[in-house]
């Protein structure tokens, strides 16, 4: 999508009407690029009305993500370094690509994402508006041996976040956020470092904010989105005060290790003492009751041949 796009994106997100030849004018193009620039904005799922005589007006009002308005949103005792890109392959892989140079406490933040990923080689699907896609840049002192809460960690700070919006957000070990036990956003940490320290992780989040019926079809588990929940949060406002609540269980999380969140965590679990299924990588299945998470985020599952234990790195959990 080009710059042309985003900028007339941002006009158009104050929900009015803008002619074709303001724009044109304003942006010194012709008409015709003007068109041209609207129809791949639609092609990527924007709807936007072009009435003749008046002009073009977005189906409803749309904010773009904006590292100025992040800024003066964001308390000030946060110190976090702000980019916002309009279109990206992931902000994961640009944070991973980068991982030496971007400073620590970096959030970057893309408007569109063109491949987005989750767990194990697995896509995140998102579009223009309909999810806010962003990468926490983060150093530790420990290494990743002692990372291996730290998706459970911000899985919680996203649904403390949400509750603050009336969400009753449930999370899935280890890495999603479930409402009405679909999938409402999900947490993808990439490490880089030595198993005892120090270590760095690109803490990703997807969080779905207005899925289309198409893209619901594309999605291969059930979803939801705040939309559907009855929540329409400018987006900037939305980021902020998920962020906040992500900074603050990393602060806690590095003070006093991933146990002093457990509890919360727990009470949050979708599917404690539930029987669940696990498939692991080698392509077993172990059924057996959710008895929650250890000290540091192991899944513990009561099975036929007794209490086992599951780190998150290879495993994943189905409800039964
Ligand atoms: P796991 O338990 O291993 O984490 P998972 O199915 O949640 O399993 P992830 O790698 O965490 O896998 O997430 C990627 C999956 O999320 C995709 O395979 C797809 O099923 C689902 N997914 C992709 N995009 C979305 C979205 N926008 N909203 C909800 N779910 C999505
Ligand atoms: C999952 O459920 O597996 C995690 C999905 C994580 C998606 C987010 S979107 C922002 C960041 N960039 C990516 O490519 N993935 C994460």
């Amino acid at each position: 999508m080009s710059d042309l796009t985003f900028k007339i994106l941002r006009n158009l997100g104050d929900g009015k009407f803008h002619s074709g030849q303001a724009l044109a004018q304003q942006f010194n193009v012709s008409r015709a690029t003007v068109w041209s620039a609207i129809q791949q904005a639609e092609a990527l799922g924007v709807r936007i009305f072009a009435v003749r005589g008046r002009g073009y007006q977005l189906s409803q009002a749309a904010t773009l993500l904006d590292a100025t308005a992040i800024k003066r949103l964001l308390p000030s005792h946060f110190d976090m370094n702000i980019v916002v890109l309009d279109t990206l392959e992931s902000t994961n892989s640009y944070c991973m690509q980068r991982i030496r140079e971007l400073p620590h406490a970096t959030c970057v933040a893309a408007n569109v994402q063109t491949a987005g990923r989750g767990r194990r080689g697995r896509t995140w699907i998102s579009q223009l508006g309909s999810s806010l896609t962003f990468s926490i840049l983060w150093r530790f002192d420990c290494g990743a041996a002692a990372l291996s809460g730290l998706s459970l960690a911000v899985g919680l700070g996203v649904a403390r976040g949400l509750q603050q919006f009336g969400v009753d957000a449930q999370l899935k070990w280890p890495n999603d956020i479930l409402v009405e036990n679909k999938k409402l956003a999900g947490v993808l940490i990439e490490l880089q470092g030595d198993m005892d320290g120090p270590s760095t992780a690109v803490i990703g989040v997807g969080l779905n904010v207005s899925l289309s019926p198409q893209m619901l079809a594309k999605i291969d588990q059930p979803a939801i989105d705040l939309a559907q929940l009855g929540l329409e949060i400018e987006p900037n406002f939305l980021l902020c005060e998920i962020m906040q609540q992500i900074l603050n269980v990393l602060q806690d999380f590095i003070d006093y290790g991933f146990v002093s969140l457990r509890d919360d965590w727990i009470d949050l679990h979708a599917h404690q003492h539930q029987t669940v299924q696990v498939l692991q990588a080698n392509g077993n299945t172990q059924s057996g009751q959710c008895m929650g998470v250890t000290d540091d985020g192991t899944l513990l599952l009561q099975t036929l041949q007794g209490l086992q234990k599951f780190a998150s790195g290879e495993v994943s959990l189905r409800g039964v």
